[in-house]
């Protein structure tokens, strides 16, 4: 590891001078004022620790599974859209370091590589995230597609009826169609390293729906198409549909109510993931991690309970899981890694992540992380 990478900041720091400012503020950035985007990150760091000393933490115990699927540490990357404009091929990249490392990768529906390019990357099983588009026929087709690619696990996001106003990006020109104006080539211009290394990427638009719609060529048409075909109709009958079409083990992700949760139980959800979308579609929406507890107590063991939004350290999982998470994935954390150094990024994320759950561990006198409970953790007002 680079002694100069100290923590997940660096890479974001990193990241932050290597992308041109439209890319990066879409990978940053959060919906409207960033309210959500804002408390997730304050949230976490309000909790305290319980220290414990006096006990053996020597040989500690970071390994799970989730959903049936072997963990090195309690995290998987969860899925980013549009991670292959930040390094060429990066959902391949980003797969295989998952690979290496040991977790499990979750690829977006909107990314760059297809969920065939991926499979081809690693020759391993990582999970496929669906947006479920108005035209059904898409929506089966990469259902049928991921089960051909022997995915493990299918991530339906259920918080997209609409998408989120990123203000940034709408500045940028970074919404649907893509505007190149004069601030953009000046941007992408005076980041020659990006400019360059991107002409290494086997694509240029959505790797998933190019076979998918007519206007594929297009970037600016299928981009408009993609931005018409989220579904403002998809309610519980429609996750019913999907759940009959997918027999491998389904996570629900954005649950952020416990009723939600319950319903997910109900239609016989392996997992949810207890999100709010990093803080990218409902502004005004709570944490993610003050909503985890009530939520984790409305379902008990009857389904896997995941968690993400804000993880930045080992610490901040260590806090997920003592709130009553069983694991959680992360987003922008392993993709500053990605924009940073391409897959070595990555693997330097997730290294910081162990060593410092690792430390977190030692100081709070838990030698397995499957004993982490809400003795662990506590409020700190005024944090
Ligand atoms: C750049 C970016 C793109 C995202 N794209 C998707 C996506 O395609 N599908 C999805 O379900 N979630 C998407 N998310 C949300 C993440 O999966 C995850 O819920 C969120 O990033 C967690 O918060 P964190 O970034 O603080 O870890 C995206 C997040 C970011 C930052």
């Amino acid at each position: 590891m680079n002694s100069e990478i100290t923590s997940i900041f660096d890479l974001e720091a990193m990241a932050k001078q290597r992308l041109p400012e439209v890319i990066f503020d879409y990978v940053h950035g959060g919906a409207e004022q960033q309210l959500t985007l804002e408390r997730n990150l304050r949230d976490l760091r309000a909790l305290a620790l319980r220290q414990h000393d006096m006990r053996d933490v020597s040989d500690p115990k970071l390994d799970l599974t989730m959903v049936g699927q072997p963990a090195r540490i309690p995290l998987a990357i969860g899925p980013t859209g549009l991670a292959g404009l930040t390094w060429p091929n990066g959902e391949c990249e980003e797969a295989r370091a998952a690979v290496e490392f040991g977790v499990p990768y979750c690829l977006s529906t909107m990314s760059i590589c297809s969920i065939e390019d991926v499979a081809d990357a690693t020759g391993k099983p990582f999970w496929f995230q669906l947006y479920l588009m108005k035209k059904r026929e898409v929506n089966e087709s990469l259902i049928h597609r991921a089960r051909d690619a022997r995915c493990s696990a299918l991530v339906l996001t259920l918080d997209l009826h609409v998408q989120g106003k990123r203000w940034a990006d709408a500045k940028n020109g970074l919404s649907v169609p893509p505007k190149l104006g004069l601030r953009n080539m000046l941007d992408i211009g005076s980041h020659p390293g990006w400019l360059l290394s991107m002409a290494r990427s086997r694509r240029r638009t959505f790797g998933n729906l190019e076979g998918e719609v007519q206007q594929a060529g297009n970037v600016a048409a299928l981009s408009e198409w993609v931005e018409a075909q989220f579904d403002p109709s998809f309610d519980l009958d429609t996750v019913k549909w999907v759940r009959r079409m997918w027999d491998g083990p389904l996570i629900l992700k954005g649950i952020m109510h416990p009723d939600d949760a319950k319903l997910a139980v109900d239609v016989g959800a392996d997992a949810i993931i207890v999100s709010n979308h990093g803080g990218r579609q409902l502004d005004s929406a709570p944490s993610s991690i003050s909503v985890l507890p009530q939520i984790a107590e409305a379902v008990g063991s009857r389904t896997e309970v995941l968690f993400d939004g804000g993880i930045r350290t080992g610490s901040d999982i260590v806090k997920a899981l003592g709130r009553g998470a069983h694991a959680c994935l992360s987003g922008r954390a392993c993709l500053y890694g990605l924009a940073a150094e391409g897959a070595q990024g990555v693997l330097c994320a997730l290294r910081l992540f162990e060593q410092e759950l690792k430390d977190c561990m030692a100081l709070v006198g838990i030698r397995d992380l499957r004993h982490v409970d809400a003795g662990v953790v506590t409020a700190q007002p005024g944090l």
